[in-house]
């Protein structure tokens, strides 16, 4: 028994939010079972290791941009490749650990920082527990993470200390049908004590049953105004072939994730404040208005820039509406270099956030004291960390993904507040093994909140608390920055206005950001654009002018080769040196409709800085119609610029374009046995260019 670990520290790395989401139920779980755990993001992992030294350690981990590490977990990784060696030694030597990855196999660096970190902490001398889960978010992560997470409780027994009091209370509940555990008893019996104390005190919010508004009608909003209903919420049609009618029949539903949030309507009222003018930024008490480090602003400490200019980049022809927005950025004070990225935080629209407090029966004025529940540990599992307390609108409007990815501990909470018995089953089935094929078709529908309550109409008694927990952060959208002003403290970015019709439920979908900008541009506002500059970004153009290159881009992935063609302009211009050879393929659908910035590649073609622009349209007649038929046909080209003279490659655009230009590239490295070796030997020549900096990818979703 001396052996066992006294504590359990779950620490997670997160883009959009997933790895955050599973670790915030990880540990409510293990506190649950009846261990000391400890939750926080990795960048944070060596302030609170020391508080746990010897703790067992799990790791949940998502994979970003072109394998790379996720934005809060730099820090941590900078640490364990060049941290004090008898710092890291303390921390890792003899640890034991887990790494669980997320990813996506449809990019080619497949759940690579999970596999990396894994790698790095055995060097240090940490000991894995049990073998890595690779998640895979192509098919599912469920399938992956539902057996990995079975396994780490079957094993944490053995390897920390454990509360048996606890755990034999658990063991009970997770024995007993679930109709028994319904409403009677929460993972932690000593919540339940504490909730049915304060039930009779604290207003909690309540859902109604669902409205049958439409999209022609207006609702009289909770601050009495008439809003114009644009979204409908959609209700999922499920097929209840083989879904038990009755909790009694459902086996192996999830148990119920802890409740650790408490949250006090208070008695205060606060006018929501208007996003679309600079009152917005009193939402972020402590930011400066300027400061002379761009970095020290964050998403949680944005910079307010301003919109100075706008055009449309695509002609009348075009199936999908390219916007460029120009924005003051003076405040930064930031020498802004070529493939900077900046993220942007979009709120959630008013006709989306202001029904859904209506249906959750909250008032949008009222001030929220949002807090850890008592005895609860980790800043990690708070939805937002805030210093002035946020009205309900505020909290929804800027701070939750009111889209989120559908996850099994939130179906579980709904199933609990479920009046409908043939609803509750269905929750309930959703969350078991047996539920999975059904969960599947439900999480490919990508529903948004609203829909998912319209769904199921019968959940009318959800605690705000419960839904909070179940949230992430709304996480904001980046963009390449195509021109440059330093002078002037300007930027540009340029995007798809994202508008679709929902395959599955053949709804009408807008993308937040891209959406919201335009609504600006085409507004009476202020037109302020809360951003901040992205840390740690590697795609740039090669440092010597005269290094030959092969740009690849598809649609808007031609921006951040916009600010490298100018970098080069004005840096060959200022040595007076003749800018290297510059290979630019760009793939579209239309040749005039789609010629994004066509007026300024033509102006580099002029100059020279351009020397061959290869165009692909996918929908005219004649010539290569994608651009990774393009690269391929161009092969001898791009061989002897990246091959042989020791040039660089770089790809910015979609997912599946990436993927298919790698591909490509493969292919031209392979034939006429340029690269020896077969196929191993073609994917180590590129992990090696890809090292060295001289293969580069910036990819988007
Ligand atoms: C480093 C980086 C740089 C980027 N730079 C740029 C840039 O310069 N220009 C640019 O346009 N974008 C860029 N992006 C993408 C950008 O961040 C956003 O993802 C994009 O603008 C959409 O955001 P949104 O909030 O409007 O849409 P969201 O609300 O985030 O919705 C987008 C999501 O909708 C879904 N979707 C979109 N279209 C369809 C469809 N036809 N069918 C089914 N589902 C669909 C996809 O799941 C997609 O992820 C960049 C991304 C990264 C990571
Ligand atoms: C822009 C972007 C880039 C991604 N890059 C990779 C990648 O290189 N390798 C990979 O395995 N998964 C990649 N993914 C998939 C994510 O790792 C996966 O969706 C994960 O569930 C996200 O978890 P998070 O929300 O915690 O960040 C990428 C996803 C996005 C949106």
């Amino acid at each position: 028994m001396s052996d066992l670990a006294p504590s359990l520290l779950i620490a997670y790395g997160s883009q959009t939010g997933n790895a955050e989401s599973i670790s915030k139920h990880l540990h409510e779980e293990a506190l649950a079972r009846g261990y000391a755990s400890t939750v926080t993001v990795l960048d944070d992992y060596e302030q609170v290791e020391q508080n746990h030294p010897n703790a067992v350690l799990v790791i949940v981990i998502s994979t970003t941009g072109d394998g790379d590490f996720p934005d809060n977990t730099q820090k941590f990784f900078r640490w364990t490749r060049r941290g004090a060696k008898d710092k890291l030694a303390a921390a890792f030597n003899a640890r034991k650990f887990a790494v669980l990855a997320l990813g996506d196999t449809n990019y080619t660096n497949f759940c690579q920082t999970g596999k990396r970190i894994e790698r790095r902490l055995i060097e240090l001398g940490a000991v894995t527990f049990q073998p890595k889960g690779l998640a895979d978010d192509a098919t599912g992560l469920e399938a992956v993470i539902d057996p990995w997470v079975a396994n780490m409780w079957s094993l944490l027994p053995s390897l920390v200390v454990c509360d048996q009091e606890k755990a034999r209370r658990f063991a009970d509940r997770a024995a007993a049908p679930t109709s028994s555990i319904l409403k009677k008893q929460k993972l932690d019996d000593n919540k339940v004590e504490e909730k049915k104390d304060t039930a009779t005190e604290t207003p909690v919010a309540v859902i109604p049953p669902a409205t049958t508004a439409t999209a022609a009608t207006t609702v009289s909003d909770p601050m009495d105004i008439d809003i114009p209903l644009h979204y409908t919420p959609y209700k999922f049609p499920i097929s209840l072939t083989g879904v038990p009618t009755s909790s009694d029949q459902v086996t192996g539903a999830a148990l119920l994730p802890t409740e650790y949030l408490s949250i006090t309507p208070t008695q205060s009222t606060r006018s929501p404040l208007d996003s679309s003018k600079a009152s917005l930024f009193h939402l972020f008490p402590n930011t400066p208005s300027s400061s002379t480090d761009p970095f020290t602003y964050t998403p949680s400490t944005l910079f307010a820039s301003k919109i100075v200019g706008h055009r449309y980049l695509t002609g009348d022809k075009a199936l999908k509406r390219v916007l460029e927005v120009t924005l003051d950025v003076k405040g930064l004070n930031w020498t802004v270099p070529a493939g900077a990225v900046v993220g942007i935080a979009a709120p959630n629209p008013d006709f989306v956030v202001l029904p859904l407090l209506k249906r959750l029966g909250i008032e949008a004025e009222t001030v929220l004291d949002v807090k850890l529940g008592a005895g609860e540990t980790g800043v990690g599992a708070l939805p937002f960390v805030t210093d002035a307390p946020y009205t309900a609108y505020e909290a929804f409007r800027y701070f939750l993904d009111l889209n989120p990815p559908l996850r099994k501990p939130f179906l579980r909470i709904m199933a609990e507040y479920a009046s409908d018995e043939a609803e509750r089953a269905a929750l309930l089935f959703l969350t078991s093994t047996a539920g999975a094929a059904l969960f599947k078709s439900l999480k490919q529908a990508n529903l948004s909140l609203a829909d998912l309550f319209a769904t199921f109409p019968s959940v009318t008694s959800l605690p705000l608390s419960r839904l909070l927990e179940s949230l992430t952060r709304l996480q904001p959208r980046f963009y390449s920055i195509s021109r440059i002003n330093n002078a002037l403290g300007t930027i540009s970015i340029a995007f798809n206005i994202v508008e679709y019709t929902n395959p599955i439920t053949q709804q009408p979908v807008v993308g937040l950001c891209s959406t919201w900008l335009e609504s600006l541009v085409k507004g009476a506002g202020d037109m302020i654009v809360p951003l901040y500059p992205k840390p740690n970004v590697v795609f740039g153009p090669p440092a010597d002018v005269e290094t030959p290159m092969v740009l690849v881009a598809a649609g808007t992935g031609i921006t951040p080769f916009l600010s490298f063609l100018q970098a080069r302009a004005e840096a060959a211009a200022a040595a007076g040196k003749t800018p290297g050879e510059t290979v630019l393929f760009h793939g579209r659908r239309f040749v005039e409709a789609d010629r994004i910035y066509g007026s300024e590649i033509d102006a580099y073609v002029a100059a020279g800085v351009v020397t061959r622009f290869v165009e692909v349209q996918s929908r005219e007649e004649g010539g290569f119609k994608y651009v990774q038929d393009a690269v391929l046909g161009e092969g001898n080209d791009v061989w002897r610029i990246v091959g042989e003279q020791k040039g660089s490659l770089f790809v910015c655009g979609g997912v599946e374009m990436a993927r298919d230009v790698h591909a490509a590239v493969g292919k031209i490295c392979g034939d006429a046995g340029r690269v020896e070796g077969g196929d191993v030997g073609v994917k180590n020549y590129l992990k090696a260019l890809t090292a060295e900096g001289r293969y580069l990818k910036e990819i988007w979703s």
